[in-house]
């Protein structure tokens, strides 16, 4: 039986969730294992589209187990809200198939307001543009080791103290920022009914994920973000407050680091970022249009639009590097299409250097130059096309370019949203 992790291999909206959703028919599990609701994975089936921010991608396929790791960050609204509109749908949200980690802590209301109030005091060229869903200010109550964890849930004078102790240093924070404070009473009077509720999904997920691999189940664990918003490897200090690299699946679910066999990295044919930071292959002109339009390049968690480029191959021979992929999954080639020319960043002009791999120091690909490789492109429409081997010829040749380019074969290529349109070798 053989695990996988799928992770971004780039700035998040790879189309993991279509990654997820497709591998998940053969799973057993589906877990998340970092990230919260700043996620916007969008299933297509059947030309219906739905986008989850918590709950695993494999919450489509009848019977599969979700689980919401101990390195989640859990909104808890916002799950009972994705529950609510799933069921409505007439998916089953049972507690019996989704359970979420006694370990995963919560986001409060504090949290988002702080993740507001920050970002509206930064300077333009600071704003880091997150997605204001409080996700930095709960991973930081983590580390504090002060925050709230879903096992609290089911306990009203744990949270009361947790809600009293948290409250006075959060106040001043809000003070200093120019914003009323909070009430201790009214927080935990809005968080205890959502805690009763949520409590019910609480349940041992290490064990479950353990007893499941011991019993012979295969396990996906679904990343969320992408390599270069992780915390530590991404462009720091534009990045998102987890590390998204594929290591951290076995760390954020409870799992040995060995159990992990297979390492799908999901790469867009051409790049895309929301929010700020460097982007060296970005493009203000009528190709950047072209990506952005066909490829409807519009955030499926705050609907900004993404900002686009060629792909970036020097950051994804890093990515390579840091998650180790068994393949590829590249999504979105058919957005390719009808570009007479394409081009791939191979390596970056920094100074007097040149370099297959991104500069380490803070903000230093701000300061590169990328160099390009030109291919040419195909006009014939692929996104019917149901076998590699009927892809055009230079749409073959890309990809081989790309796989030699990465250092990583590309093991599946997705020509359009639809579960269907997705090509194996
Ligand atoms: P994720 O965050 O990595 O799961 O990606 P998102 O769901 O945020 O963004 C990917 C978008 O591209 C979604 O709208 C998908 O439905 C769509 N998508 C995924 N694969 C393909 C593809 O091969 N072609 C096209 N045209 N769209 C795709
Ligand atoms: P999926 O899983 C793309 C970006 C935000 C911002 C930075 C920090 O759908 O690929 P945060 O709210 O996390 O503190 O914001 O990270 N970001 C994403 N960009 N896809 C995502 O998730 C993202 N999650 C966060 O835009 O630049
Ligand atoms: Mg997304």
């Amino acid at each position: 039986m053989s695990n996988t992790v799928v992770m971004g291999a780039q700035w998040g909206d790879e189309g993991k969730g279509k990654i997820v959703d497709l591998l998940a028919e053969r799973a057993d599990m589906v877990v998340r294992f970092q990230g919260g609701n700043n996620a916007g994975h969008t299933l297509v089936v059947a030309g219906k589209s739905l986008v989850v921010h918590l709950i695993p991608s494999g919450i489509l396929h009848a019977g599969k187990l979700c689980l919401i790791g101990n390195g989640v960050v859990l909104d808890p609204e916002v799950f009972l809200m994705e529950v609510d509109r799933l069921a409505a749908e007439g998916v089953d949200v049972s507690p019996s198939r989704l359970m979420v980690s006694p370990k995963t802590h919560v986001i409060m209301p504090y949290h988002k307001r702080l993740d507001a109030a920050r970002e509206q005091a930064k300077s333009a060229d600071a704003k880091i543009g997150t997605t204001g869903r409080g996700i930095g200010p709960c991973y930081e109550e983590k580390m504090a080791r002060t925050g709230i964890r879903a096992g609290d849930l089911a306990d009203p004078e744990l949270l009361r103290r947790k809600i009293e102790c948290a409250l006075p240093e959060k106040n001043a924070l809000f003070a200093f920022y120019g914003q009323p404070s909070l009430d201790a009473e009214e927080v935990l009077a809005a968080l205890l009914p959502v805690a009763q509720r949520l409590s019910a999904y609480v349940g041992d997920v290490a064990g479950a994920l353990q007893q499941g691999m011991e019993d012979g189940w295969e396990v996906l664990f679904e990343g969320a973000q992408g390599t270069f918003l992780d915390i530590d490897h991404g462009t720091y200090p534009f990045v998102t407050s987890s590390n998204t690299v594929s290591g951290n699946a076995a760390a954020g679910s409870g799992c040995a680091p060995a159990r992990l066999d297979r390492i799908v990295c999901v790469v867009k044919a051409y790049t895309t970022r929301v929010g700020s930071g460097p982007f060296p292959t970005e493009l203000d002109d009528a190709v950047g249009e072209h990506l952005q339009g066909k490829g409807a390049e519009f955030g499926a968690t705050t609907g900004r639009r993404r900002r686009c480029g060629w792909l970036d191959a020097v950051l994804l021979r890093e990515g390579v590097r840091l998650n180790g992929p068994t393949g590829l999954a590249l999504t979105k080639l058919d957005v390719l299409g009808g570009l007479p020319e394409l081009k791939v960043c191979t390596a970056y002009q920094h100074g007097d250097e040149t370099l297959a791999y991104p500069p380490q120091g803070e903000n230093s690909l701000a300061q590169v130059t990328p160099i390009y490789e030109t291919l040419p492109g195909w006009s014939e429409p692929i996104e019917h096309i149901t076998s590699f081997d009927d892809l055009p010829q230079n749409a073959k040749n890309y990809i081989a370019r790309i796989e030699e380019l990465a250092g990583a074969p590309v093991t599946i290529v997705s020509v359009g949203p639809d579960r269907a349109q997705t090509l194996y070798r």
